[in-house]
Order: C-alpha cells, then sequence, then structure tokens
C-alpha cells in the first residue's frame, strides 16, 4: 500500500450513522453532523441516507453544507464578519449568534433563518482548558446575567455547546445547570441545540440515559425541538492512518522511528489534547518506568520499544514510546487508529510534507481513492 493514507471504512461508518439515527428517534431529536470533525464531501450521500442536516461555523461549511450536502446549514460562529454575513445567509437555515451585539448588527439582515443565541450554562466538565467552552473569560455565549427577561421577538432558540467526547451521564450534570439558568426563557423558544461531544457511538455510552433524560425533557417542554449538533459520534472508529518507517534513529537510549507522517501536520489532536493514540500490534508504554526498568513490557521481555516520530522539523513532533512484538525497520507499516475525526478537517502543510491520500474501504472491499496530494497543492496555498 501506499503511505501516509488516511482509510475511512464505510461499514464502520454506516454502524455509526445507523446508530446515530435510531438515538435520534428513540430521544425524539433531530442530530446533525458538525463539519468541524469532519467534512469529506465525497462521502455526503451516505450521510444524507441517515440525516438531513449539518452544522456549520464559517461562510465556507456553511456552503459546503448548500451545494455539497444538499441542505441548508445550521449555521453558529463566533463572529460573523459583515461581508460574509448575506453569503452565508443564503446558505443557513438556522442561524446562532454568539453574543447580543452579534445579534443587534445583523439581525435584521438574517432573512428566512431561523434565530438562536448560544448561552452559556457556566459549568462543563470539559478537564482540558483548550477544550473547554465554559471556563472563566471564555469568548463563547451570554450568561444568564446578560440576558433581557423578554428575549428579542425574533429569538427562536437557544444553543449550547459544553460537551467533549462526554458521556451521557455528564450531559444529565449539565442540563441540570442548563435548565436551573435557562429555563425561564425556554417558554419564548421554538427549539434547543445542545451541542456537540455527545460521544454516543462510543461502546460505553448509555444510551438508554440519555433517552430517559429527553423522555423528562420533552415532557417539561413540549413545544421545544431538540438538536444535538456532534462531530466526532459520527466519525469516531471509522479508519485508521496508515503511514511506512522511513528510519531508525537513536540518542541516549532512546529509538525513534522516523515515519511518514507528522504528528504536527497530520495529527495534531494527539500533542494539543494530549493523547496517546491507539498504534495496532503495539502498546503504548510509559518512558519514564521504561528508563528505570519497571515497564510491564519491559519485565514482559518483549521491550521492541520506540518513540514514533514525525517527518517535519518541528523538535517536539514525536510522540513515546510504543512497544512492539518486533524490531521495526525501513518500510514497516505503522498504523495509527481512529484518524478519521479532527485530522482531515485540520492538517497542514508544514514544511511542505507531503499531506496522506484519503481513501474509502467499501463494504465490498473495494478501496476508491477520493484524493491524493502533491507538490502543487502545497504551491497552491503558497500563492
Ligand atoms: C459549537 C460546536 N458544536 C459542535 C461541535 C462538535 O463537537 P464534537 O466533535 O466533539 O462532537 C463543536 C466542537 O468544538 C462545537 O464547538
Amino acid at each position: 500500500m501506499n503511505t501516509p493514507i488516511y482509510i475511512i471504512e464505510e461499514k464502520l461508518l454506516r454502524r455509526n450513522l445507523s446508530l446515530i439515527r435510531d438515538v435520534a428517534l428513540r430521544t425524539d431529536s433531530e442530530w446533525i453532523l458538525a463539519f468541524k470533525a469532519f467534512a469529506l464531501w465525497k462521502t455526503f450521500p451516505i450521510f444524507r441516507e441517515y440525516i438531513s442536516s449539518t452544522t456549520a461555523s464559517s461562510l465556507s461549511e456553511a456552503r459546503l453544507a448548500l451545494e455539497e450536502f444538499g441542505a441548508k446549514a445550521h449555521t453558529y460562529s463566533p463572529a460573523y464578519k459583515d461581508e460574509e454575513f448575506d453569503a452565508i445567509v443564503s446558505c443557513s437555515s438556522h442561524l446562532t449568534f454568539n453574543s447580543l451585539l452579534q445579534y443587534e448588527r445583523f439581525h435584521d439582515r438574517a432573512g428566512e433563518c431561523s434565530l438562536g443565541l448560544r448561552v452559556n450554562p457556566e459549568y462543563s466538565e470539559v478537564g482540558t482548558l483548550l477544550y473547554n467552552p465554559c471556563a472563566p473569560g471564555t469568548r463563547f455565549g451570554v450568561t444568564a446575567d446578560k440576558l433581557p427577561d423578554v428575549l428579542p421577538s425574533d429569538i427562536r432558540g437557544f444553543h449550547c455547546h459544553c460537551h467533549c467526547e462526554s458521556g451521557a451521564d455528564v450531559f444529565e450534570r449539565t442540563l441540570q445547570h442548563i435548565e436551573e439558568r435557562f429555563s425561564r426563557w425556554f417558554p419564548q423558544l421554538e427549539w434547543i441545540n445542545f451541542g456537540g461531544g455527545h460521544l454516543v457511538t462510543r461502546s460505553d455510552y448509555d444510551i438508554k440515559l440519555l433517552v430517559r433524560l429527553m423522555q423528562g425533557f420533552h415532557l417539561r417542554y413540549p413545544h421545544l425541538k431538540v438538536i444535538f449538533e456532534p462531530g466526532s459520534a459520527f466519525a469516531w472508529q471509522t479508519g485508521p492512518l496508515v503511514s511506512s518507517v522511513v528510519d531508525v534513529v537513536e540518542d541516549k537510549g532512546i529509538r525513534t522511528a522516523i515515519l511518514d507522517v507528522s504528528f504536527t501536520c497530520h495529527m495534531p489532536d494527539c500533542l494539543e489534547m494530549p493523547y496517546y493514540p491507539d498504534v495496532r500490534g503495539a502498546v503504548h508504554v510509559d518512558e519514564e518506568q521504561l528508563r528505570s526498568g519497571c515497564e510491564p513490557a519491559v519485565v514482559a521481555g518483549q521491550h521492541h520499544c520506540y518513540r514514533l516520530g514525525g517527518n517535519s522539523c518541528l523538535s517536539g513532533d514525536f510522540m513515546g514510546c510504543w512497544s512492539f512484538d518486533h524490531e521495526l525497520q525501513v518500510g514497516d507499516e505503522v498504523i495509527f487508529e481512529d484518524m478519521i475525526h479532527y485530522t482531515t478537517v485540520k492538517t497542514n502543510m508544514f514544511n511542505g510534507i507531503l499531506h496522506p491520500s484519503i481513501a474509502m474501504l467499501h463494504e465490498d472491499g473495494e478501496l476508491e481513492m477520493l484524493r491524493q496530494f502533491g507538490y502543487e497543492d502545497y504551491r497552491a496555498r503558497m500563492d
């Protein structure tokens, strides 16, 4: 196989989509795809078999919704710009403002869009600051103390995003805060959007609890349409990034397998979160324990341990360590699992590094190449 390459597996994607469609039915709510996590438009015909809308956070995403997904977007942007606003309106069915000032500046130009306000419940269990939208000083959403008793008459919905790869138990606690702070305005609304971060496709997600929560919510507020807009849940565990070993180097007893991919260019969340991705056929080991000799993999005698290094010039473009059951050789494949969400949408061409190809493995076993990248793509970005 020519590497590097992201491979989306149709069977796994359909499994997620079918589960999400089922959850939407059981919770009597609409589930839409957040493009910020996944936007490979050649796969949209498959998505259309299961869901009917998407969420956009920029003009380009809104256009992609209309032109490639074939439905107007639920759009929320932290800050709309004057010169883009009318085009965004023409691509959107719902439009959420992040602040009252943005609402005042633009609402008269929003045409037929159903308007919403992003609210901040000042409660989020997301531990990593980089991903916590409710941390003190946040720039996202209006807090309850700043809302007028009577909302402007053209506001139809609230939008609230405060989860990240979260379970239903987190949603249960967060919902209490949302209701405590904002339910007095619910009679004035038609819809509420509970944002993304609901990882319903993770195997341990408690779907029954989510169904119970939504049953209760619909009983309390029968007039409110409920929307969820996850991204990760759609593309969760739908395929790997396949790379190859290009060189093996050693310094101070640490061996690094240099790959034809880069963490900073092609798997940025690994460094940002940070988190250690699963590597097929290898076990992640603690580098400190490895040095001190107490790492179980070493004790078990299978210590073909390597840092995995990216092919960029960034010194920190590596992660460690993984233990393999064999010595790594130049040309060996190293396969990073679950590399479809928040990768292709965030990747960059730092150092002019070749971008991985993108392919889809169909259910009948055919590998369809969706896109290959080359020098011209790099050159076109540097004009
Ligand atoms: C406003 C909003 N909606 C939806 C999402 C999608 O979240 P996830 O991909 O974690 O489900 C995000 C992620 O940052 C977001 O900021």
